[in-house]
């Protein structure tokens, strides 16, 4: 699906990876609501990009009928919904046992609820709205990209609320691909490495330049546009369909 002319939304788009897919589908020609909560920097953003090609619209992921009503409204506004990159996520570490403790079982439920159920929450009401466009020359109604992590498979400790819930992720890419096809509308997941954004800057220097010196090659944080350029041609190409993505250097965690 070409996005030239097209209509897409970006959850987490305010920010990191997100904003990166926000500008590149913007310099492809088309009309992009940012859907997050970082009230913000998702305006500064839309400010920043222009009234006529983006659109900020204020939803929190996990929140049911505010996400039918941030769909519904990007909708009303551009006319249609072609595209949806689903961004939107918090990292979080913790131990299971913890100076003897257990985990907060909050912590665990918050970290799947925002990334595992907010991203299906988003999916779902994106592709309500896609199923009700008319198919495009090659049949198209619409493209989803989801955003899992490296983590769904090589989980360090600490990691297993955030493993769990982006493992989720891309264990439902295929169903709803399945689901989907007779729609024809498509999905794919990019599971990121360690990417150069707000949510790995909270770490001291020295750790962002070990994680960058672990991955194999290139020897460096991915850039965000590097993710947008993937999350592109799964709009792009008509039979990438159903796929979970590594984008990491061929990095693989360690343990710890
Ligand atoms: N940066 C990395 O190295 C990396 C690696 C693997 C996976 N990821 C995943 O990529 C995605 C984007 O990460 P990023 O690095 O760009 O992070 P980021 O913190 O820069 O951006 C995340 C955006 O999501 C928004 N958001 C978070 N919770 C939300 C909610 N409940 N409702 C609405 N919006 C919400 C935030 O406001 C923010 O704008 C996340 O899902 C993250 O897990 C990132």
């Amino acid at each position: 699906m070409d996005p030239a002319g097209k209509v897409a939304l970006v959850s987490g788009g305010a920010s990191g990876l997100g904003a990166a897919t926000v500008r590149a589908l913007v310099a492809r020609g088309a009309r992009v609501a940012i859907l997050d909560r970082a009230r913000d920097t998702g305006e500064a953003l839309a400010r920043e990009l222009g009234a006529a090609h983006t659109l900020y619209v204020p939803v929190d992921v996990t929140d049911d009928a505010g996400m039918v009503a941030a769909v519904a409204a990007a909708r009303s506004a551009f006319g249609a919904v072609h595209i949806a990159v689903g961004c939107a996520g918090i990292g979080f570490a913790g131990k299971v046992v913890s100076q003897g403790a257990p985990m907060p079982l909050g912590n665990f439920a918050m970290t799947v609820q925002i990334n595992l159920v907010g991203m299906f929450n988003f999916v779902r009401c994106a592709a309500a709205a896609m199923a009700e466009n008319p198919p495009d020359d090659g049949g198209e109604r619409g493209a989803i990209v989801m955003t899992a992590s490296i983590a769904a498979f090589d989980g360090q400790i600490g990691q297993a609320a955030y493993s769990a819930s982006k493992a989720g992720v891309a264990g439902m890419t295929l169903p709803i691909a399945r689901e989907l096809a007779r729609h024809g509308i498509r999905i794919n997941t990019i599971a990121p490495g360690t990417f150069d954004t707000p949510m790995l800057a909270q770490l001291p220097e020295p750790a962002r330049v070990a994680l960058g010196q672990m991955v194999p090659f290139h020897s460096r944080l991915g850039r965000p546009a590097e993710f947008a350029a993937l999350a592109l041609h799964m709009v792009d190409n008509a039979m990438l369909n159903g796929e979970t993505v590594r984008l990491d250097g061929a990095l693989r965690m360690a343990p710890k």
